[in-house]
């Protein structure tokens, strides 16, 4: 089986020995285009093993030489761009240049959290005892950021290369060591990345990353006792993990229904080009894509005419082509996205295009007059399915927003900065952007879902300092 690609451990390329793997499916072709490594539990054993023993020698190597190997392995990442954004390519059909893009903005995060830790990491605090009450000036505190142990990290498919570095980096550059469980979808392309921490020269057995199937592996590795923290993005596995894990540090992004408020005085071009660039790229596989917008019924009528006519410019067609709109991830997927729009169209959304799907490629699809009684207003299709609700007050957006059990980001649209801020303010999702479509960038910026979106905050100045713990030592005089 020399044509299944090999796990990471131990700092070596190697078989599972469970004979078995796990095909990854072109989206576009729907066949087998690589396979990978089902790993055992005993091998996920092994490898938390290597980890923890790698991790302890880590923590005492000095932080700027930490750093200097995180430039190292951002460099060569970004010379291997074209054959790993070939693998988003194939694996989850991400339009070409945006593939790219991933890649050498995964280079870029990469190299901000080796500068931002020895930073971060490269000072600690100081106490003294005299300013609470009762105390003298007899002890004095000194404390430090420690590092966890074993980060186990879980990147969705569809950021396999930069979701698994936005956890990656954070953990090696405060002294952790990492196991990445890398999508299906996106594993060939997530092991190419760790190739490249490898060539960096990294300890063994510090990175390790194990395939297979979640079903086999999955749980074991949530649940193992080895592993002192887990950062997770997907979907709503999240919780299950989150109800199963052990009392360690969670980080978790679970997807969203960002809502984007169009006021009456809003500019109306800037909004519609929002929509559509915030709605449709990468199809709509974004936790962070607009996924229901919520129109002033006054202006309804001419913004939808605008996005219309910008939804008329995609493209449709191959990821290889650079088409806006890509075959999106599996077919179950597509299948979940068309049941949402047949619901809709049974319960009397207004279809501005004709919904037209061939295989997992569906065209671009905004749905009018959608109702809070239609599937859609609610589910998160992640697909190229955006839906309106035409409303009569800020009030009522801000309502249908927190109404959502999602909490991620939100935007609002209007030329008024006291109402944007008022509505900001009101918004209960961890970002509400003003004038722009949601995005978790740039990468140094806080990333957070309230309610179900999530755990923790994100960002890279976070990722690190959720990734530490705080280590006092006191000195205490006579
Ligand atoms: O869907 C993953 C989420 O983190 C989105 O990232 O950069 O597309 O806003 P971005």
């Amino acid at each position: 089986d020399g044509d299944v690609y090999k796990y990471y451990a131990d700092g070596r390329w190697q078989k599972s020995a469970s004979g078995k793997f796990v095909p990854i499916i072109n989206p576009t072709t729907r066949k087998t285009h690589f396979k990978v490594q089902a790993c055992t539990q005993e091998e996920v054993n092994k490898v938390i093993e290597t980890s923890k023993v790698a991790q302890k020698l880590w923590a005492k190597t000095p932080l700027w030489k930490r750093a200097e190997l995180l430039h190292k392995a951002a460099a060569i990442l970004k010379q291997h761009r074209d054959p790993i954004a070939d693998c988003l390519v194939k694996e989850i059909a991400k339009p070409a240049k945006d593939a790219v893009t991933e890649v050498v903005r995964s280079g870029d995060l990469v190299s901000y959290c080796a500068e931002e830790g020895v930073r971060v990491l490269g000072e600690g605090k100081f106490l003294v005892s005299d300013s609470f009450p009762g105390n003298e000036r007899t002890k004095y505190c000194l404390t430090s950021k420690i590092p966890l142990g074993v980060v186990l990290a879980i990147p969705p498919f569809n950021y396999p290369v930069n979701l698994a570095v936005s956890k990656i980096a954070p953990a090696l550059i405060a002294g952790n060591s990492i196991v990445l469980k890398p999508p299906t979808q996106g594993a060939v392309a997530a092991l190419h990345m760790v190739h490249c921490f490898h060539l960096a020269g990294f300890p063994k057995g510090l990175i390790s990353c194990v395939t297979g199937k979640g079903s086999e592996i999955g749980d074991f590795l949530t649940m193992h006792p080895g592993v002192n923290c887990i950062s997770f993005t997907g979907g709503d596995t999240g919780i299950a993990i989150s109800k199963k894990a052990g009392m360690i540090p969670l980080q978790m992004e679970l997807g969203g229904k960002d809502a984007c408020i169009i006021l009456e005085d809003a500019d109306l071009d800037l909004a519609a080009a929002n929509i559509v660039k915030g709605g449709f790229s990468y199809s709509g596989q974004r936790c962070t894509a607009v996924k229901v917008v919520l129109v002033m019924a006054s202006v309804a009528d001419t913004l939808v005419e605008k996005v219309n006519s910008k939804v008329a410019k995609l493209t449709v067609g191959r990821p290889e082509d650079d088409c806006d709109i890509t075959p999106v991830v599996t077919e179950s997927s597509a299948n979940f996205i068309e049941g949402l729009v047949m619901d809709a169209k049974q319960k009397g959304a207004t279809f501005c295009q004709e919904y037209k799907r061939e295989g997992n490629l569906i065209w671009p699809l905004l749905l009018d007059n959608v109702r809070p009684n239609m599937r859609i207003a609610w589910e998160e299709p992640f697909g190229p399915v955006l839906p309106v609700i035409r409303i009569n007050s800020a009030d009522e957006g801000i309502h249908h927003c927190n109404a959502s059990d999602f909490g991620l980001q939100g935007c609002v649209f209007t030329r008024d900065i006291n109402k944007a801020i008022l509505i900001s303010d009101a918004m209960e999702t961890g970002t509400v952007q003003i004038n722009s479509a949601p995005a978790r960038g740039p990468d140094h910026f806080p990333f957070q879902g309230l309610k179900d979106s999530g755990i923790g905050s994100q960002g890279i100045t976070n990722s690190i300092n959720m990734m530490t713990k705080i280590k006092s030592t006191v000195i205490n005089l006579p």
